[in-house]
């Protein structure tokens, strides 16, 4: 029977629960259909009254009646494809506050004066007692956020699932509310007293708000002290309702069991001063009192992806440490807390469990890259059998150090707490290897984006980097549904340009100042994340919102850039970016030069080559928008730093006066030398991978595009040895070593798994799990599977898969908003009768690839043998020979055979005449 469905319905990008402050909350669906080629003919959207009708897919906003707040609207879809069938779905969403004053206000504890550097306070308790009017709930939901980070109980349960929130915004600017639906933690009758008196309890500790942050471990960046806002609203079955809010009628205190908790030093609980389920056994409630906040942000209902609990992982060995201490390697590095099962304890006993990411050689926790880090739980016991784990804190860690208690009497579970990721891409091939280094990257992505795109999250850092997630949001991209994500996380780039253009290297710069002394400053790669990130974004999900929001904040950076850039020199000149290297990062821990201030001395090839970029894909996000005119003049700028790169920094032949691999790598990915030198400047770039051992020497801004400029410009093979490289420094000598997440130092363990970089003026810069590197994974999808969007949101892409390095098999799949693509191909040794037998019996083999391409969408493929053809909706089969001319398709399926060079290729194909 032929079939239509709806695969997916989505408001805001979540097909469950999605609680919204928007107005016009966007809706995304996708379909697929067994009928090869099949297309939506019709589909009609309605929700409350409003319908629209079309056959788009994306984005499509909500334009009805203005909808009204604590609200729950049923959407509804209606598609009709073009041979008739139909497909129903529906959803909810819920609107937020949309507006609608707090009826309460802020509180806190008049009595907590927090004054102590470099700590963070010490958590506070909030509690309110109260016996609803009625019995009969029909709906409660509590509205809540803080100053600090909270965790609301209702009777003694835990309320919502989420870690960390309200989350990590620009708390000047943005701050997110939760809603949650607490009907049945009302309707339980658990707890309540007799006089139906339910007791709400909020432990707010410092979170970064007003926490210790950044490695300078300043505190009270954005509060003196913690504050909770909330507000509980119950419907009653007889229509009437109440409101509860915060105010001095609620109780505070700071003696409940959470006795510290600090992002970067851990947690301490003393569960013998656990409050009871109505906080009974708390001794010290006094008053709450209203608070006044320092900032007044707009206050949003939460709309990026917030941090919950996932993996669960048993340790895989259990050895005794140098001081007695009991070691737990969890096999896996990640970002995180434990979860104890403590079996049999004592009142009073203290358990203290420390963590790290490597051992040192005494078999012992290495923890001195954690720098001032403490990364540490403590619990103390009561009585008895008990689980713990820590909420108001994470660590990055593989092992565990346990003091305290006799391993027989516990057992320890790693937790990993990451951002709640739909996961939409994955990529296996023929060599374990590079299996091993897809598993690390998508696992340096789980620690890094926690609530924000972080660089690390073991050390006293765990900032939101613009750079490393410039570089790394295409792979995330590919791996994850990144659109929530990064969409918050670019409100705050936004809220924090600075008026100059510039904008701050760590975003929400949350305490960190730098470049203090030149506010206006743009700094190359990692402001750049303000237009690339977006872009991506784009890419990826095809909703243009993205780019229209931040298109006044691109084009006020870019200008700052070019700013920056004509300021020193005459013609061409203007073009190269000079800037001191000092307020650059240039090529950041480039392997093949030791010293910091020899990757900043890049700076002139790296900001030069970001300018083209920034302008160049400026270009595109203005003809996207209808600005064409902005377009020509982004371009215009592009044109001329590729010239002055070229014609100043190269001998105008290919050949860069000053050799290092980024300085090729970036003009090769990026274009800018004429198309007529780019195969020269790539044979340049593979002498140099060559006499290098065939061993990266490229930074942050180079490592992402290396193999991409070596490939796709004739050197496919030195790519592949590249990649496939197991010696120092390279990804696979990562995976050698056993790593199990990306490191930022490609030399972080030598062949005796023991970290050699001692004091290098870094300052301890060393963590193993820094996703910034594993940016190659794009290649992966983009080259080896050979999957590209020619369209936003892979309405039509490209599948051209550059096989090499004696792979015998890859494949990848990948959830497009349209659907899954997958693409798996086989090199087989070909059999005389189905390769036609060669003419001069060469030995041959046989190259075959099977794809899906989902419904709406179309495929442009590419064989290795560069022959070309359409594929649309369904599922294919071709075949070439390797060293043959044609292709031969298998399948039954009507493609149409396009030349190559008369078919859009994906824009990052299209040379510079
Ligand atoms: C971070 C990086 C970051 C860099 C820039 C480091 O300390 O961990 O990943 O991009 O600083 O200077």
């Amino acid at each position: 029977m032929v079939m239509l469905s709806i695969d997916r319905l989505a408001v805001e990008n979540l097909e469950h629960g999605c609680v919204s402050d928007n107005e016009h909350p966007r809706m995304s669906f996708s379909t697929s259909s067994d009928v090869p080629g099949e297309r939506i003919a019709q589909a009609t959207l309605s929700v409350n009254g409003w319908t629209h009708t079309g056959t788009e897919q994306i984005a499509i906003p909500y334009q009805g009646e203005p909808l009204q707040p604590f609200t729950v609207y049923p959407v509804t879809l209606e598609v009709t494809d073009a041979s008739g069938n139909h497909a129903s779905a529906a959803t909810t969403f819920e609107t937020g506050r949309l507006g609608t004053p707090w009826k309460g206000s802020w509180i806190s504890d008049p009595n907590y004066h927090f004054t102590a550097k470099k700590v963070s306070p010490t958590p506070m308790v909030f509690r309110k007692r109260l016996a609803p009017k009625q019995q009969h709930i029909k709906r409660a939901r509590l509205y809540a956020t803080a100053m600090g980070i909270y965790e609301f109980s209702i009777d003694g349960h835990r309320v919502g699932d989420q870690y960390f929130v309200p989350g990590f915004t620009s708390y000047a600017t943005n701050l997110q509310y939760q809603t949650y639906d607490v009907t049945d933690l009302f309707k339980a009758d658990g707890d309540v007293d007799e006089n139906g008196t339910h007791t709400l309890m909020a432990t707010v500790a410092g979170g970064w708000a007003v926490g210790s942050f950044v490695f300078t471990r300043k505190n009270r960046i954005s509060a003196d002290r913690q504050a909770l806002l909330a507000e509980l609203r119950l419907d009653f079955e007889d229509g009437t309702s109440e409101t509860i809010a915060t105010d001095e009628s609620w109780e505070v205190c700071e003696s409940g069991p959470y006795r510290m908790a600090d992002i970067y030093d851990g947690e301490t609980y003393d569960a013998t001063m656990e409050l009871g389920p109505d906080g009974q056994h708390g001794t010290q409630w006094h008053p709450a009192a209203v608070e006044t906040l320092r900032h007044s942000p707009s206050i949003t209902a939460d709309y990026g992806s917030p941090v919950r609990a996932h993996e669960i992982f048993d340790p895989v060995s259990r050895t005794k440490g140098p001081d007695g201490e009991t070691i737990y390697d969890m096999g896996q590095n990640f970002a995180g807390v434990v979860r104890l099962h403590i079996r049999k304890a004592h009142q009073g006993q203290r358990i203290i469990v420390r963590h790290a990411e490597i051992l040192n050689t005494k078999g012992g926790l290495n923890t001195t890259f954690l720098r001032t880090a403490k990364a540490t739980a403590t619990y103390t016991c009561v009585d008895g059998e008990q689980t713990y784990m820590p909420h108001f804190t994470y660590m990055g860690f593989r092992y565990v150090s346990i003091e305290g208690i006799d391993p027989a009497d516990i057992d320890v579970e790693g937790m990993a707490l990451y951002s709640d990721l739909r996961r939409i891409g994955d990529f296996e091939c023929s060599d374990a290897r590079l299996n091993q280094l897809q598993d690390n990257i998508v696992w340096g992505a789980k620690s890094n984006l926690m609530d924000i795109p972080t660089d690390c999250p073991q050390r006293d850092e765990r900032m939101g980097w613009t750079g490393d997630i410039a570089v790394f949001a295409p792979i995330a991209c590919a791996n994850f549904d990144m659109e929530r994500f990064l969409e918050k996380w670019l409100r705050d780039v936004k809220a924090e340009q600075h008026r100059g253009g510039g904008i701050p290297n760590t975003v929400p710069a949350q305490g960190y100042g730098f470049p203090a002394t030149m506010p206006t400053m743009a700094i190359d790669w990692w402001g750049d994340a303000c237009v690339l990130v977006p872009w991506v974004l784009y890419q990826a999900n095809g909703d243009a919102t993205v780019l229209e929001t931040m298109y006044p904040v691109m084009k006020k950076y870019v200008k700052a850039c070019r700013f920056w850039a004509g300021l020193v020199g005459f013609g061409r000149q203007r073009y190269i970016w000079h800037t001191p290297s000092s307020l650059h990062f240039g090529d950041w821990v480039a392997p093949d030069v030791p010293k910091m201030s020899q990757w900043q001395q890049r700076s002139k090839w790296t900001a030069t080559a970001s300018l083209n970029n920034t302008s160049r894909t400026l270009a595109k996000v203005a003809h996207v928008l209808g600005h064409q005119e902005d377009a020509d003049r982004y371009n215009a700028l592009a044109d001329k730093v590729a010239d002055a790169y070229c014609t100043l920094l190269s001998d105008g032949k290919g050949r860069m006066k000053s050799e290092f691999q980024t300085a090729y790598v970036l003009p090769l990915y990026l274009h800018m030398f004429p198309r007529r030198l780019q195969a020269t400047a790539a044979a340049n770039l593979a002498r140099l991978v060559k006499s290098n051992g065939y061993r990266i020497g490229t930074g942050f801004p180079g490592t992402p595009y290396i193999l991409f400029a070596l490939a796709d410009n004739g050197q496919v093979d030195t790519a592949y040895r590249m990649l496939l490289n197991t010696s120092c420094p390279s990804w696979l000598y990562e995976v050698k070593m056993g790593a199990t997440t990306i490191w930022e130092r490609w030399d972080g363990l030598d062949e005796n798994g023991e970290c050699p970089i001692g004091d290098d003026g870094t300052d301890l810069m060393i963590s193993y799990n820094h996703y910034a590197s594993g940016a190659v994974g794009d290649f992966m999808y983009r080259r080896i599977a050979g999957i590209e969007p020619i369209e936003a949101g892979y309405r039509r892409f490209a599948v051209h898969p550059v096989p090499g390095g004696g792979l015998t098999y890859a494949q990848a799949q990948f959830t497009t908003p349209y659907g899954t693509i997958h693409v798996e191909w086989h090199i087989d040794e070909a059999d005389a009768e189905t390769s036609g037998e060669n003419a001069n019996n060469e030995h041959q083999q046989q190259f075959t690839i099977e794809l899906d391409v989902p419904m709406g969408t179309s495929a442009l493929v590419t064989l290795p043998d560069e022959s070309s053809r359409n594929a649309e909706s369904g599922h294919h089969r071709f075949s070439c020979g390797l060293t043959d001319e044609t292709a031969e398709e298998i399948t039954e399926q009507a493609t149409d055979a396009v030349p190559a060079a008369a078919a859009t290729q994906p824009e990052n194909q299209q040379p510079r005449d």
